[in-house]
């Protein structure tokens, strides 16, 4: 199937949607059969009325979030543009016969809720809620010969899987290393750089599984000290969906190991991100769950297999482009909370958003606030074809009690950053169920939610 017909589809339902122009077309479905395509046709709005937005906008997350993008995107740039591929995943993307298993419909994978074979997993996630703001997503793996739960935040954005291990100054203790007989401590330093500190202790190997999906000897960070940033954090530790291109341990991700080890049904996993529910996301493994979208998907090809990096090439706000002088690398992370883009353009998306004002003076550096009512249909281009925003989830929350201004979710990144950088985070995923699929030379698939029906 081509993009371009992927694209035409997409836009005219997109505009059909918004009432402006043109009947929608009646070929095929990209995915699913005629069902999926009715409830398109029915149920999505790309742009939803504004609710909610009564809690008082608390920029300590924010702050906190800034510092920690910045150290986790500090060598982004470099890593993009000089993709440094380890050979054991150059291997995998040249060897794995699931590689080419994936046809455009992705008719055998599809379940409608819980995984249908024993070479697919569903991980149920709960997503952490904090006011406005949905903070983290964050699911069940089981480690080792005893299979002991650990809980671990769902990050696109990194390639490492860590956890806690004995360790009773951390906000969990953790993994019970002693009571698995397949845990392997292999003495080389983990260490990964976090906003006010880093987290670090060994590079370890044991079992790890979701579901019936099971790693023998999984490399993972084994932790005994925290900083800071975790103290309020209700998982344990964290599991890196990105390439291993970009762990710090040079290991090979767990997804990767399910492709290499053939337990998946497909080399691709989706992400459901509720909007302000705790339970009800998921993370599906080897499949794509059709009660989460209500819409085909569009499929973005990645530009650099080190993140899930797409080309962000445009922003549009109510029909309106800001400007942007040149096409910038998004990552596309569900370890980070909200938007960020360089300052330069969050300054030209709200100059689009008329009574939109600075607030570097109550907030810090790279926050604007925007009138609450205002209507905003605020779509990014990605790949070439346009995802709009829920603007519910633009709305970090009000300035203050009973105020009329709100904060807008996109944050602008000053020198610190990389000038060529995005990072799309959670506040971008509730609007977009989302497929992280290595073949096709890798690429994102991006379909209208459920949570906008
Ligand atoms: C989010 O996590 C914090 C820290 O563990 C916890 O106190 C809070 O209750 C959680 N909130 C929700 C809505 O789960």
């Amino acid at each position: 199937m081509s993009r371009t017909f992927t694209s035409t589809l997409f836009l005219s339902l997109l505009l059909a949607s918004t009432g402006l122009a043109a009947p929608l077309q009646t070929s095929s479905p990209i995915i699913g059969g005629g069902q999926l395509f009715d409830l398109a046709r029915r149920g999505y709005k790309a742009t939803p009325p504004v609710t909610g937005g009564d809690y008082v906008f608390d920029p300590a997350y924010a702050k906190s979030e800034i510092q920690r993008v910045l150290a986790k995107y500090k060598d982004a740039s470099a890593i993009i543009h000089n993709a440094n591929i380890p050979s054991h995943l150059a291997d995998l993307l040249r060897d794995s016969p699931l590689l080419s298993s994936v046809s455009p419909t992705l008719g055998d994978l599809l379940t409608g809720g819980s995984a249908q074979d024993s070479r697919q997993a569903t991980m149920p996630l709960i997503d952490n809620i904090s006011g406005n703001l949905d903070v983290l997503y964050y699911g069940p793996i089981s480690m080792g010969s005893q299979n002991q739960r650990m809980t671990v935040d769902i990050d696109t954005g990194s390639g490492d899987l860590w956890v806690p291990v004995n360790c009773p100054d951390c906000p969990h203790p953790g993994y019970n290393a002693d009571g698995s007989t397949t845990y392997k401590d292999t003495g080389e330093d983990f260490s990964v750089q976090y906003g006010t500190g880093q987290v670090s202790g060994v590079l370890a190997q044991d079992r790890v599984a979701v579901g019936t999906l099971v790693v023998d000897n999984q490399y993972f960070g084994a932790v005994d000290q925290e900083s800071d940033d975790f103290n309020d954090e209700p998982n344990d530790g964290l599991i890196g969906m990105a390439f291993s291109s970009v762990a710090t341990s040079g290991q090979p991700t767990f997804f990767e190991n399910l492709i290499k080890l053939n337990k998946v049904a497909a080399p691709l996993f989706s992400l459901h991100l509720t909007r302000h529910k705790s339970t009800g996301s998921t993370l599906c493994l080897g499949c794509y769950d059709l009660s989460k979208a209500v819409g085909p998907i569009t499929w973005v090809p990645v530009t650099s297999m080190t993140y899930w990096t797409v080309s962000f090439d445009g922003v549009q706000v109510n029909g309106n482009s800001a400007a942007m002088s040149k096409s910038l690398s998004a990552a596309v992370d569900s370890g980070t909370s909200l938007i960020y883009v360089p300052q330069s353009i969050a300054a030209a998306v709200y100059r689009q958003i008329p009574g939109s004002q600075r607030a570097d003076q109550q907030y810090g550096p790279g926050f604007w606030t925007y009138p609450c009512n205002a209507k905003l249909n605020i779509q990014f281009k990605l790949g070439g074809n346009l995802f709009a925003l829920n603007s519910v989830d633009f709305n970090l929350g009000k300035t203050g009690s009973g105020s009329s201004m709100c904060v807008g979710g996109i944050v602008g990144m000053g020198d610190s950053f990389p000038s060529d950088l995005a990072i799309f985070g959670d506040e971008f995923l509730k609007s977009w169920y989302s497929v992280y699929d290595y073949s096709h030379g890798a690429r994102v698939g991006l379909a209208p939610s459920i949570n906008n029906h």
